[in-house]
């Protein structure tokens, strides 16, 4: 079958700098999903994912920690590959920038460019965002000098560099983008992504010569290649594209679809269109920006003992638990909310509840009325039909579904007849059938229904959950029959053998005890001590006492908070300052859940000249304090009446 149909999936190449959370989790589950569940239809597949490990914010963080920038990565690499193993994630290739593989193909490509006079020599002179490694023009910033994208603070640069003519692509991009609706999804993103091209794209500054953590420019050897130039070339660096065998790129190129967060949609959606096509290069099928994984209240970070390490998630839950709440738990294209204990209510409602006990109350009923034998059905009636009827038409829904890129809404489907069968049990009542004076064919018909409904759903939570279906199959004693586990079984109702000798075995998923689970949680934060990096710091001017004392700090109390429409990091926030009340807009959106702010008392400049953001007048300023993970607001260690003067 030379003709197949083809899929190929990309991950982001994550930036070995801090740990993995679940977050990076996140991304990587969704695209191993997709890609288990395309091999399972018979589609060959391609799933790419990786390390990228170039770029100024590594060097320091290699500086920080004695090793060498390579020596640095090496290790935390491994440790990527290692949570990837444990979550069951199956890629068919890992990329990484630093390999000679990598490099020959951006070289060549930043050559071509160049060759066509897309690329020339000039000066930056503007900012630099070092944890998002982007540039950014002053008329971009705030007054406070951060980040648009993450609140951290800027850089200023200047440096000799070559620069991209991105601008003259904008056109071609946007005649792209209109006539392929289907290459940014969800549309909302495609809407914001319009919007900023319609605003005009200036030349990108695509080289830098302050520091050597990068690919050398090929034709000026003092430069290295912009990281992110770098990165978005992986995902056809790593298919062979312009080496000799580039079988893998003919093949897959055409289906790639680049599943990113919504932070990065601008560089999948922009930067990397125009490059491919600076490049003559075709563009690729779709790119996909989820929303964020939000830990509830407060911000996501690698270390500080948290329990937001996926790998002591993996280990305390298990893999196919922890994939199954990710999955279910993101809203389409919007923003999730982490916390174990809605973790654990899934669990238990779920998998425990729904599924586990579908399986070990049908398991059971087979010993105890069959003799643990799957009995031959007799003829279905109407309410064993309509269960047939779910089971065959399961398959297009998921599939509806998951051609979306809506895992939920998939999962949501196959729990719908999860629940349908628990209900079944309870109105088909196999007990008093059981104690009936008929022929037992009404109960053999009820108890085989349900043994084929459990087939039909595990062969379709497979992508979702690899490595519940062996566990289900060896206690229905089917392990051995693939046939019947297959994409193409789920055309046929009836295909499990009747006569199979079952395996009733322990609950797939016991339930958990929440409190239990939370103690050992906060147990094992507060023993985890970790070390605290050291940061060298650049301090600004002194200034003196009196210069302080312009600034008038006060305790504020949030009386209100909410989401600013349309812009992911702000949120609005009313203020009880003593007698006065403010309105203020801050970018902690991605660290804060509004509703989790009611009642703090936070540090806020009260003199802080107003200024109008998104149309809203912020009348002063939250204080907060960030690093490289995130960001924390800064909050009285005990209550103080608001309006408190801080000094
Ligand atoms: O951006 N919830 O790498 P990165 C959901 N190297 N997704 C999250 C998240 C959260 N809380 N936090 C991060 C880079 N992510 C570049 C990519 S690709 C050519 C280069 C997601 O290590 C985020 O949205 O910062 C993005 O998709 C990925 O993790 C970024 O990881
Ligand atoms: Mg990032």
């Amino acid at each position: 079958m030379s003709n197949k149909e083809r899929f190929y999936v990309t991950t982001p190449i994550y930036y070995p700098s801090d740990r993995l959370h679940i977050g990076h989790a996140l991304t990587t589950t969704m695209a191993d999903t997709l890609a288990r569940y395309n091999r399972l239809q018979g589609k060959e597949v391609w799933f790419l994912t990786g390390s990228d490990e170039h770029g100024q914010k590594i060097q320091r963080k290699a500086e920080d920690a004695g090793l060498t920038p390579i020596e640095y990565v090496d290790k935390i690499v491994a440790t990527f590959q290692h949570l990837w193993e444990q979550l069951d994630i199956q890629y068919d290739d890992f990329i990484r920038t630093s390999e000679d593989r990598h490099k020959e193909v951006v070289q060549y490509i930043f050559k071509k460019i160049y060759d066509k006079g897309d690329i020339y020599k000039s000066e930056y002179e503007g900012w630099y965002c070092t944890p998002c490694e982007t540039f950014w023009a002053q008329r971009q910033l705030g007054e406070e000098k951060v980040c648009p994208d993450c609140s951290r603070p800027v850089e200023l640069l200047k440096e000799e560099s070559y620069f991209f003519k991105m601008g003259k692509y904008a056109h071609r991009l946007l005649e792209f983008i209109e006539n392929n609706p289907e290459f940014i999804q969800p549309v909302t993103r495609k809407n914001e992504m319009v919007n900023f091209i319609k605003q005009g794209l200036e030349d990108l500054c695509v080289s830098r010569t302050t520091f050597k953590w990068g690919i050398p420019v090929p034709i000026d050897e003092r430069h290295v290649i912009y990281v992110w130039f770098d990165a978005l070339t992986n995902y056809i660096s790593a298919l062979g594209y312009s080496k000799e065998n580039d079988e893998l790129f003919q093949k897959f190129w055409p289906s790639a679809i680049h599943l990113v967060g919504k932070d990065i949609v601008r560089f999948h959606t922009i930067i990397w269109p125009i490059i491919l096509m600076a490049a003559d290069i075709p563009l690729p099928k779709k790119v996909f920006g989820h929303g964020w994984l939000l830990v509830g209240g407060g911000k996501m970070s690698k270390s500080k003992g948290n329990v937001v390490d996926p790998l002591v998630l993996v280990d305390k839950y298990g893999s196919d638990a922890i994939r199954y709440f990710l999955l279910r738990e993101m809203p389409y294209g919007s923003d999730g909310y982490y916390s174990e204990e809605v973790l654990i209510e899934r669990i238990n409602t779920d998998l425990a509840n729904d599924f586990g006990n579908l399986l070990s109350r049908s398991t059971a009923m087979i010993n105890k009325f069959c003799g643990g034998s799957v009995p031959i059905p007799g003829k279905l009636e109407a309410i064993d039909e309509e269960l047939k009827k779910m089971a065959l038409e399961l398959p297009d829904k998921v599939d509806k579904f998951l051609d979306k890129i809506q895992f939920n809404g998939a999962l949501e489907e196959i729990w719908k007849i999860i629940n349908r069968a628990n209900k079944y049990i309870d109105e088909t009542a196999p007990w008093a059938l059981a104690k009936g004076e008929d022929t037992g064919e009404r109960l053999s018909t009820v108890l085989y229904t349900l043994i084929e409904v459990i087939r039909f759903v595990t062969i379709l939570i497979k992508p979702f959950m690899p490595k519940t279906p062996d566990k289900v199959w060896d206690q229905l004693g089917i392990s051995d029959k693939k046939e019947i586990q297959t994409w193409d079984s789920l055309g046929q109702w009836g295909l499990m053998p009747a006569a199979t000798r079952i395996n009733r075995g322990e609950a797939l998923f016991p339930r958990l005890d929440k409190e239990e689970m939370l103690q050992a949680s906060q147990a094992a934060e507060s023993t985890a001590s970790q070390p605290v990096e050291e940061r060298k710091i650049e301090i600004q001017p002194e200034i003196s006492i009196e210069d302080f004392m312009k600034v008038d700090l006060r305790v504020a109390e949030v009386l209100e908070a909410q989401k600013v429409e349309k812009a992911d990091k702000l949120l609005k926030l009313k203020l009880k300052v003593g007698n006065e009340e403010r309105t203020v807009v801050a970018g902690i959106a991605k660290y804060y859940e509004p509703e989790k702010l009611v009642g703090k008392k936070v540090a806020f400049v009260a003199n802080l000249k107003p200024a109008k953001l998104r149309g809203i007048m912020s009348q002063g300023m939250v204080l907060a304090a960030s690093d490289d993970d995130g960001l924390a607001l800064l909050i009285p260690d005990k209550d103080m009446a608001s309006g408190s003067k801080i000094k």
